[in-house]
């Protein structure tokens, strides 16, 4: 694997492999006082960041970090593509800098798979990490989503997951179709007629515009974020009429089986696409996903910068 830009490069056996690993971190860091591996020493990891963001930059700071990576943080407001630099150029700049791997958001789909053509050079060029492009992918995300129903359901295979919300704008939704449906789940997509993407067909997935019939027969929810930002001032239905329709509420809650869990990828709009007791709700498993994504990134830096040779990180843990 050079680079992670998209869940539908992954096969079932690379996928486990990286959720696997993820669990080995986790088991290599529980009851450390200092959670510092020397994984990574000697490594050089930029996040560039086009777009907003809490959970992903930080996570993969802190997954640089506990692995004793040299983690650099660009901020496009504050770097020279507030001048007018090309992404093109930024991305070479970095290089040249000494990045060894480049995790990426931008609001253009399609530009993490640019930037690693372009970055590449006589050395193979930077490992790059799709950090959420346009609308189109956001892989780890949707590995953190994976682990995290592996530990709450036991195996994905033959499990039932709707997606629920706006489809059209969520790489999320996108990245989790095809990684779910690589791993064995079927997975529903659940949305108003206005918010399912042009070519959806060519997807994994079934397409319901029916929330309450479908969440009897899931094995997990996973809430959207309705992103406002990418719809040009409105969109439709309304507010309100979504939140209705849409909305995960407590009476829609009840309709679960015991079993069945409540995934969200966060920032969450409390009272639109999810009620505020369901956010908090043991079902739920927004907090869980937030650490697996700390333990999923450092699988996937490690496996980027790293490889394969070295079997374990647990075994590379000299310190702590
Ligand atoms: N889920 C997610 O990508 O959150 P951030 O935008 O906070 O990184």
């Amino acid at each position: 694997m050079r680079h992670l830009l998209s869940t539908a490069d992954l096969s079932a056996d690379e996928a486990t492999e990286l959720l696997d690993e993820a669990e080995r971190f986790e088991q290599a860091l529980t009851g450390r006082e200092v959670r510092k591996l020397p994984t990574l020493r000697g490594r050089t990891v930029m996040t560039v960041f086009y777009e907003n963001s809490t959970r992903t930059r930080v996570s993969f700071e802190v997954a640089g970090k506990w692995m004793s990576a040299d983690v650099i943080n660009v901020s496009a407001s504050s770097s020279s593509a507030g001048k007018g630099e090309s992404l093109r150029d930024t991305a070479k700049t970095l290089r040249a800098a000494g990045a060894d791997a480049l995790v990426v958001r931008h609001p253009a789909s399609g530009a993490a798979q640019q930037i690693a053509e372009w970055t590449a050079d006589a050395d193979g060029g930077p490992a790059v990490i799709n950090a959420g492009d346009g609308m189109h992918e956001h892989p780890t995300q949707a590995l953190l989503d994976a682990l995290t129903l592996r530990q709450r359901l036991g195996s994905l295979r033959d499990r039932r997951v709707a997606i629920v919300g706006d489809i059209l704008h969520s790489r999320v939704a996108r990245s989790n179709a095809h990684l779910l449906a690589t791993l064995g789940a079927e997975v529903v997509l659940v949305a108003p007629p206005t918010l399912v993407p042009v070519g959806v067909e060519q997807w994994p997935v079934q397409v319901s515009t029916d929330l309450d019939a479908e969440l009897a027969g899931v094995d997990a929810v996973m809430m959207l974020r309705v992103q406002a930002e990418r719809m040009n001032g409105g969109f439709f239905p309304s507010a309100r009429e979504y939140s209705v329709r849409y909305g995960l509420n407590d009476r829609r809650l009840a309709l679960l089986d015991d079993h069945a869990v409540v995934l969200h990828p966060g920032p969450m709009l409390r009272g639109m696409e999810i009620g505020w007791s369901v956010a908090d709700s043991p079902k739920t498993t927004i907090l869980e996903q937030v650490r697996n994504g700390v333990h999923v990134r450092m699988a996937v830096l490690f496996r980027l910068l790293v490889g394969t040779e070295d079997s374990s990180p647990a075994t590379t843990s000299t310190s702590g």
